[in-house]
């Protein structure tokens, strides 16, 4: 019998597998559909209002990664991912970390958490400007967690912001041998090297497995 409409159910010849973001955050999905290319279907969490809002109560990223993937996937069938990632500034005892999409406060900017940062730390020289993104991807089924996966690319802030492209800190973001921050890079280029490119990775070998 044909397998009826859930989030991973495995594919008929015809059919493109599917895979349920646990995120109303569009950047993420946007680069993890890109990533992933034209022959996985991504959606997220976005108009799904029967759907919690979940509560990242944890103090890593790899917690608030479970408590994402497992909260939603109690409510849908298949498999869920969740990406929790952030900024980690050596300078500033690794913040804003967990706590990047509201450095700023609860239901700011990314351009107010930019603008934080560089505040803090402003006047600090190239030395001491080492920072990173890390991403941890779970991916959960039925409230439990199956796998997490991590990834993390280093480098080093800017002094202001420069560039147009991708979200959040990206256009204060040097990745190590670049000058230009991932809001100067080309997107496909911040691709080959992100955090989440990486975590992404090994999402996918497990899931060819599985599949
Ligand atoms: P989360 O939804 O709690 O995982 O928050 C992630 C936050 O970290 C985002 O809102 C951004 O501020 C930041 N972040 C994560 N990944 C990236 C990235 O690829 N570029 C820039 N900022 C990122």
């Amino acid at each position: 019998m044909r397998p009826e409409n859930t989030a991973s159910a495995k594919p008929l010849s015809s059919e493109k597998p599917k895979i349920l973001l646990a995120t109303r955050n569009r950047h993420k999905t946007l680069e993890i559909q890109t990533m992933l290319g034209e022959g996985v279907i991504v959606s997220d969490v976005t108009g799904m209002a029967h759907l919690p809002e979940i509560e990242e109560t944890g103090v890593t990223f790899e917690e608030n990664s479970k408590l994402k993937a497992e909260g939603i996937s109690r409510h849908v069938s298949g498999i869920v991912l969740a990406d929790d990632s952030g900024l980690e500034v050596d300078a500033l005892g690794r913040a804003p970390g967990v706590y990047s999409a509201r450095y700023a406060g609860p239901g700011c900017t990314d351009e107010a958490n930019t603008a934080l940062v560089l505040k803090k730390m402003k006047g600090f020289p190239d030395e001491v400007r080492s920072a990173r993104f890390r991403c941890v991807l779970a991916v959960a089924e039925n409230g439990t967690t199956l796998a997490l996966f991590d990834g993390t690319i280093e480098g080093m802030l800017a002094h202001e912001v420069r560039g147009e492209g991708g979200f959040g800190y990206d256009p204060i973001f040097m990745p190590e041998g670049h000058q230009q921050t991932f809001g100067e890079l080309p997107a496909e280029m911040k691709h080959t090297m992100s955090h989440r490119s990486r975590a992404l990775q090994q999402f996918r070998k497990w899931w060819a497995m599985r599949t």
